[in-house]
């Protein structure tokens, strides 16, 4: 019978790995369900960016099935060590996204996966302007260059069946409805919405809103916040259709 192939993604953010989290850590992966066809891991992977917390992460995802597709957090980038932490990851065998996009074969499924971090700027309240002294210019500047490899990646990914977009920093408040208002600010921005909203992915994820809220959207395209003190668990399933069987 031909039918929609249904492709099954575990999801997680801040799963903030150190050696103090290993055994949770290394479990959370043992237990992948057999099913799972790709795991993306939406940033703050470690802590604080210390080449040994993302030991603990390479050494849970060697051996497991299904492709592993991640994007660094401010957490990782803490230690400025962030270019180790990327590296000592894909050496592992994740693929690490960083202003970049990736195209897997998912159960016979194009699966386009458009990652970057993401940065902080606000939503309409509280607006960062490009505006006022270099630095916060260059705040401003850092978050322009995030929206713009969104777009350039979603373009280079257009005729993927599936789309999803990664990124840490939430990319609308409607995920954030939990956390302190006076914070959302440095939680994401709306700045990255045109380019999502323009191209139309199934499904976006972020994470770094620890209180925020797990499902919102951008127009009509779903948006998740699977950080893990959200989502409650190791890992969100979510099941998209692939292309139809024949
Ligand atoms: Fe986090
Ligand atoms: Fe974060």
């Amino acid at each position: 019978m031909p039918g929609a192939k249904t492709i099954r993604i575990a999801a997680a953010g801040d799963i903030h790995c150190s050696e103090a989290e290993r055994a949770r850590i290394e479990r959370a992966f043992a237990d992948l369900d057999q099913d799972v066809d790709l795991v993306l891991l939406a940033g703050d992977l470690t802590t604080h960016g210390e080449p040994e917390q993302a030991a603990v992460l390479a050494e849970a995802v060697q051996g497991i099935r299904p492709p592993v597709v991640a994007v660094l957090g401010n957490h990782d980038w803490h230690s400025n060590r962030q270019d180790e932490v990327a590296r000592m990851l894909t050496e592992a065998g994740v693929t690490m996204l960083d202003r970049s996009w990736t195209d897997l074969d998912v159960r016979g499924t194009r699966v386009g996966v458009v990652g970057t971090k993401g940065f902080v700027g606000g939503f309409p309240d509280s607006q960062l302007p490009d505006f006022g002294e270099p630095e916060l210019r260059r705040v401003y500047a850092t978050t322009t260059e995030e929206v713009r490899a969104l777009d350039r990646g979603l373009d280079a990914v257009k005729e993927c069946p599936v789309r999803i977009v990664l990124l840490h920093y939430a990319p609308t408040q409607t995920t954030l409805e939990g956390e302190p208002k006076s914070i959302w600010t440095f939680l994401g921005t709306d700045r990255m919405a045109p380019p999502i909203e323009a191209h139309q992915p199934d499904l976006v994820l972020h994470g770094h809103g620890h209180a925020g809220t797990f499902a919102g959207s951008i127009g009509d395209i779903p948006v998740f916040n699977v950080a893990v003190p959200v989502i409650k668990r190791d890992f969100w399933i979510f099941e998209l259709n692939g292309e139809t069987a024949s």
